[in-house]
C-alpha cells in the first residue's frame, strides 16, 4: 500500500530511541523527509547514523528538551530553516511515574503535566504556521492506554495522559479549518528503553529476574506479551499518511487488548 507521503517533510520529537525512533524509521521507509529531535546529542547522533544505515537516507537532528519553552522555539527555527511547511508532526515524548497518590507533591504533578501535556502543546503551537502552510497536515501525539484504563500506582501519568486525549479531541476540531488532522496513538506495555529501565529497577528491588517481571506484567494482557515499538509506530505512520484522510480527534489504542472499556 502506498501511503502517499513520499517526499513530505516530517518532524519526530522524542526520536532518539523507543517508539519515536521506530516512527522516524517507518516514515523514512515510506519516503518522507524526516527530521528528528530529543535531548541527548549522543543518542541523536547514534539514532541518525542507525536510521541512515537502515534506510540509506541522511537524517538531520536537533537537540531540544520540550520541557524548556526556549528549546522548543529554537527547534521551530531550525525546522523553519529546512522547510516552509510541515505536513507531518509526531510527538513521542512522555512517560509514566509509578507512585502512590500520597507520595506525590505539587512538583510531581506539575512535572508530569509539563512532560506529558504542556510539552506536546508547545511542540504543536510552535509549529502551527508550518502545519497550516502544508494545507493537509497530520499531527500524531503518543498517549497511553493508561488514560483509558487507569493503571494502579500511576495516578499522576494516568491523569496527564487523559488530558492529552482531551487536547487531541479539542485541537482536531479547532484546527480542522486549516486541514490539520490531530490524532493520538495510545500504546499499552511496549518494550522500549522506558520499560526496560522500569523492569530492571523492579527486578533489583524485588530480587527477581528481569524475565519474570516481564512475564508478570504480560499476564494481564490478552495477547500475553508486550508490544514491540515498531508495532506502535505502524499505527502512527498510518495516521500520519493520506490513507486516514477521514480520521481526526481520535485516540487509537495499540495495546494487545489491555484496555477494554466499552467507550
Ligand atoms: N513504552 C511503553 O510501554 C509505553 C506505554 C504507554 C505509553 N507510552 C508512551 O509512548 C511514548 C514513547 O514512549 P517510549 O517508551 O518510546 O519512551 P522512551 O523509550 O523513554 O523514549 C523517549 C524518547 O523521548 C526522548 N525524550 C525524553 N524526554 C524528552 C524531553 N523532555 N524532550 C525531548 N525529548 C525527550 C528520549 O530521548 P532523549 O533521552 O535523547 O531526550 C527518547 O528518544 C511516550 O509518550 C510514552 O508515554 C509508552
Amino acid at each position: 500500500m502506498d501511503l502517499g507521503i513520499r517526499g513530505e517533510h516530517a518532524l519526530v520529537v522524542g526520536a532518539s530511541e523507543g517508539i519515536g525512533y521506530e516512527c522516524a524509521k517507518g516514515l523514512l521507509e515510506e519516503g518522507a523527509q524526516v527530521m528528528i529531535c530529543s535531548r541527548s546529542e549522543q543518542k541523536l547522533a547514534a539514532a541518525a547514523a542507525s536510521l541512515e544505515r537502515a534506510t540509506g537516507v541522511a537524517v538531520p537532528w536537533f537537540c531540544a528538551d520540550i520541557t524548556n519553552a526556549q528549546d522548543v522555539l529554537r527547534l521551530r527555527d531550525w525546522v523553519g530553516a529546512r522547510t516552509s511547511s510541515l505536513p507531518i508532526l509526531v510527538n513521542a515524548v512522555g512517560g509514566s511515574h509509578r507512585a502512590l497518590f500520597e507520595e506525590l507533591d505539587d512538583a510531581a504533578w506539575l512535572g508530569s503535566f509539563e512532560f506529558n501535556v504542556l510539552g506536546a502543546v508547545r511542540v504543536v503551537r510552535s509549529h502551527l504556521d508550518l502545519l497550516k502552510q502544508a494545507g493537509n497536515a497530520r499531527v500524531v501525539i503518543l498517549g497511553a492506554a493508561g488514560a483509558r484504563m487507569p493503571y494502579p500506582h500511576q495516578v499522576v501519568s494516568n491523569v496527564s495522559k487523559a488530558g492529552l486525549i482531551a487536547l487531541v479531541k479539542t485541537l482536531g476540531a479547532e484546527l480542522q479549518p486549516y486541514g490539520i488532522r490531530v490524532n493520538s496513538v495510545s500504546p499499552g506495555r511496549t518494550l522500549t528503553p522506558l520499560w526496560q529501565q522500569r523492569a530492571e529497577k523492579m527486578s533489583r528491588e524485588r530480587g527477581v529476574g528481569f524475565e519474570e517481571i516481564i512475564r508478570e506484567f504480560s499476564a494481564e494482557i490478552p495477547m500475553q506479551r508486550f508490544g514491540q515499538p515498531e508495532e506502535i509506530a505502524s499505527m502512527v505512520v498510518f495516521l500520519a499518511s493520506h490513507k486516514t484522510s477521514y480520521v481526526t480527534c481520535q485516540s487509537i489504542l495499540v495495546d494487545g487488548g489491555i484496555a477494554r472499556g466499552l467507550i
